[in-house]
């Protein structure tokens, strides 16, 4: 079978094309790598020692998706290409409207023109806006997203509905991450934000390589059991075997929406903690302000994925802390080390 997997080269989608790899799958790449390296792709076929046929080219551009469709015989989309920066998201609206909802629509009307129906879409968390009930389950109310990049994935949901409301010879599977964390055992593939990470583990990493002075934890007055925000962090390799459960897991025809976390949460202080475990040395932190339009908790019911499709998430959390500081210690400036 062979899988197109859109944003490849990038932190979620070179660990998935790891996994593929590694089960057989023939993987074709389309990448522009506006956030992403070329070098992710040839370390993922160091790793698995496999070719990935490789585009570089936005997925806006119909006439690269016209020719990958007409080249390769392709059984199924894997879609990860797209802005997922929510401060930036706010600043730049138009620009993340435009990438990720018209490249979500330039592909799904290529896929219809060739004929292939199935895909794969790498939504968040983040759709839940402000979490109804927790844990949160498939069930629970989406929308009231409060920044671009969060509304943006909650409108591509709704694209893949109503387009399968039209046409119920598509498959559809929504894969809803919480935080996406860790690197590959192997330390060749991680993730390499640009500038200073707005995310926590990143950042932690950062201070841990003495490129970042100290973490600063945002906020310990919220209502969790040591005052810091608790987040459902997932190690990146089982997240990325979610999706090859995806694949296989869903029978023809429907639409099926999934959680990808642990349902397990951790604050701030923990994930802290764990980390100093993993690099052996105690990182230095400060209390800061909330940081505006967080929430105090957020966790996953996950049991809808361990009963449909047979995943759940094995690794915990000194694991992901252990390979992101084996990825960043071996690699301290990411790709460009
Ligand atoms: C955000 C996005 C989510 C996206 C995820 C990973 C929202 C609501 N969430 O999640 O969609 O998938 O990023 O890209 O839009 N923290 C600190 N110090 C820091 C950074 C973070 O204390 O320097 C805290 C935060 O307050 C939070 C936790 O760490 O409690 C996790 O933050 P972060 O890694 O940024 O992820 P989320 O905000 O949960």
């Amino acid at each position: 079978m062979k899988i197109l997997v859109t944003g490849g080269a990038g932190y979620i989608g070179s660990h998935t094309c790891v996994e593929l790899l590694e089960k057989g799958y023939e993987v074709v790449v389309i990448d522009n790598f506006d956030n992403s390296s070329p070098i992710s792709v040839s370390r993922v076929e160091q790793i698995t020692g496999k070719k990935i046929s490789l585009y570089e080219a936005d997925v806006r551009d119909t006439a690269v998706l016209d020719k990958i469709f007409s080249e390769h015989k392709i059984d199924c989309v894997i879609h990860f290409a797209g802005l997922k920066a929510v401060g930036e998201s706010c600043a730049k609206p138009l620009e993340y409207y435009d990438n990720n909802l018209y490249g979500t629509l330039a592909l799904l009307q290529a896929m219809k023109k060739h004929d292939v129906k199935k895909i794969v879409f790498s939504s968040s968390a983040t759709v839940y806006g402000s979490p109804e009930r927790l844990p949160l389950d498939e069930t629970c109310k989406t929308g009231g997203t409060t920044n671009p990049y969060g509304t943006s994935k909650y409108f591509q949901e709704i694209m893949l509905r109503d387009l399968y409301a039209s046409d119920d010879s598509w498959t559809v599977v929504i894969l809803r991450y919480f935080n996406p964390v860790g690197a590959h055992e192997s330390g060749l593939i991680g993730e390499d934000p640009q500038g200073i990470p707005n995310n926590l583990t990143p950042f932690i990493a950062k201070v841990a390589v003495g490129e970042l002075k100290e973490i600063g934890v945002f906020g310990n007055d919220y209502d969790t059991p040591d005052g810091t925000g608790v987040r459902d962090y997932i190690h990146v390799v089982d997240l990325a075997k979610g999706h090859v459960s995806a694949i296989e897991g869903t029978p023809n025809n429907g639409v099926y929406t999934y959680n990808l976390g642990t349902g397990v949460g951790y604050s701030v202080l923990d994930v802290i903690k764990a980390f100093n475990k993993a690099c052996g040395k105690e990182l230095p932190y400060v209390i800061k302000p909330r940081r505006a339009g967080d929430i105090a908790s957020c966790y996953a019911d996950a049991s809808k994925a361990k009963r449909e499709l047979g995943w759940e998430a094995k690794l915990g959390i000194d694991d992901m802390c252990a390979s992101l500081w084996n990825w960043q210690s071996k690699n301290p400036k990411g790709y460009k080390s």
